[in-house]
């Protein structure tokens, strides 16, 4: 079902009116992704695997055109940030180092019954505790906490490390151990003097990266809104300390506007402030964008002051230099991180369930995506209003051969015009052009567009130039 946003006074405050979902149920989005070939359940025939999930021929466009739309906006349109790819594993110490070996857990019970584990946070009954009321051993019986199965009695909470751990090399001993890194930022900042230095960047400046990330979570769940291998698109911004909180204040906005600009209705998204006993190790100060998703406000993105933590710890571990020697000022010191980390499949859930729409017309319901352009999987359809009719057929596969120099175009003719136009809005194609026979008279084409269902005749020699000058002008 869709809903209209209700307006709210300050959208940002957690106090506003709630918006309501865009979509009621979430299993309406679970089962377009799946008939559409959006998300699939992973290794589906033995029964999948919990909490990961695979992406099908739309689902890897879109994410693809995320993460595109992502670089575009934090490293090929800004001076001051340069990209990195670093590996997935790294040395053990970086995880010693960044605090993860030590402080990157959940709090973790366990039923004495039927030994199902569940993480304490997530149970009925802790909706308001703050992270002290997490931490005290005792909570469980302070509360009368019961396992949410089978009614049965609960151990005291203990600390459950996120990370996932592998051997390096053919010996499976505790020297070899590595971990599959559960961000990406610490590649950046044991990559910050090689990027610095290669790239001559002076303070302020940036390192983006975007890649996998792998946590056991306990609770994984709500589709791919919690997995336990999932990708981010982070960006390290390295600032003289006392700049930090300025910086801070400018990306924040800045990163809860890039959700607008590529169609995100405004109203679905809030910030919330970390509370001091919230915030991770490595955070003096937190923000998150969050949406409202179909199960309630919940985290999109962070943005992080991480002060010198993680750069001051890996130039203690290693013993390596890694402060900042200012040539206008001649201060030298640790650069403070303002960090801004999103999630690039909780941003493509996003995107993909902010644009479902239903209406109702001529009696029937219309399922549209309005997706922006630049991120919907297909940006042209070509269909004919005749495949019997070779001629038809053949100026199709030219028109979209001729737009696919540029961007995915597809051809169909696999059902009547009424139902393959309804099969591309379902899947969020901005524009459809249709062949039929006046176009072998006339040589003119039609362009019917997604939203407005508006249809323009545009001849034959001009439609790769018509929409292709539509798709530029929309991008963001
Ligand atoms: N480097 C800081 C960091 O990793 P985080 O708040 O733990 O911060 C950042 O994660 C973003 O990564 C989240 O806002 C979310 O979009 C995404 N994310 C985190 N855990 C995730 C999970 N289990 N599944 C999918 N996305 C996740």
């Amino acid at each position: 079902m869709t809903h209209p946003p209700t307006p709210a006074t300050d959208p940002d405050s957690p106090r506003a009116g709630d918006p309501g979902p865009s979509v009621a149920n979430l299993d309406t989005i679970v089962s377009l992704s799946k008939r559409r070939g959006f998300i699939f359940p992973s290794s589906e025939i033995y029964g999948g695997i919990n909490a990961v999930w695979d992406y099908g021929p739309l689902g890897v466009e879109l994410k693809n055109n995320v993460k595109r739309a992502w670089w575009r906006s934090m490293v090929q349109t800004r001076d001051e940030i340069v990209g990195l790819d670093a590996g997935i594993l790294m040395a053990p110490q970086v995880w010693v180092a960044s605090g993860h070996v030590g402080s990157f857990s959940d709090p973790l019970v366990e039923c004495q019954t039927d030994h199902r584990r569940f993480r304490l946070d997530e149970l009925p009954g802790t909706e308001d505790l703050t992270q002290t009321d997490l931490q005290d051993p005792d909570v469980v019986k302070r509360l009368g906490l019961v396992c949410p199965v089978d009614g049965g009695p609960l151990s005291a909470p203990r600390r459950f490390n996120l990370m996932f751990k592998t051997y390096m090399g053919p010996v499976e001993e505790d020297a070899a151990l590595v971990y599959l890194r559960p961000e990406t930022a610490q590649g950046i900042y044991v990559n910050f003097r090689n990027v610095r230095e290669s790239s001559r960047k002076r303070i302020p400046f940036g390192i983006a990266q975007v890649g996998k990330a792998f946590r056991n979570e306990i609770s994984p769940g709500n589709f791919v809104f919690r997995m336990r291998e999932f990708e981010q698109m982070e960006m390290q911004y390295f600032v003289r300390p006392d700049t930090a909180s300025q910086y801070f204040d400018e990306w924040l906005p800045r990163r809860r506007q890039w959700y607008v600009d590529y169609g995100v209705t405004s109203e679905r998204l809030r910030l919330r402030e970390h509370a001091p006993d919230e915030l991770a190790h490595y955070a003096k100060k937190a923000v998150d964008v969050e949406y409202r998703f179909p199960f309630g406000w919940k985290e999109l993105e962070g943005v992080h002051n991480r002060g010198d933590w993680d750069l001051g710890n890996h130039a203690k571990a290693s013993g390596e230099n890694l402060e900042y020697f200012d040539p206008v000022t001649e201060e030298r010191y640790i650069p403070w991180v303002v960090e801004t980390s999103a999630g690039a499949d909780r941003a493509a859930f996003t995107f993909l369930i902010d644009a479902y729409r239903e209406e109702e017309v001529r009696g029937e319901t219309r399922v549209s995506l309005a997706l922006h352009p630049d991120l919907a999987p297909y940006k042209v359809a070509v269909l004919p209003l005749l495949k019997k009719r070779p001629e038809i057929v053949e100026l199709c596969q030219r028109i979209k051969d001729d737009l696919r120099r540029d961007v995915m175009a597809v051809y169909d003719d696999t059902a009547s015009i009424g139902k393959l136009y309804r099969r591309q809005d379902e899947i969020g194609t901005p524009y459809c052009v249709t062949v039929d026979v006046d176009t072998l008279e006339d040589q003119a084409v039609t362009v019917r567009d997604r939203d407005t269902m508006e249809q323009v005749r545009v001849h034959v020699d001009q439609v790769r130039t018509f929409v292709l000058d539509l798709l530029a002008r929309n991008r963001v």
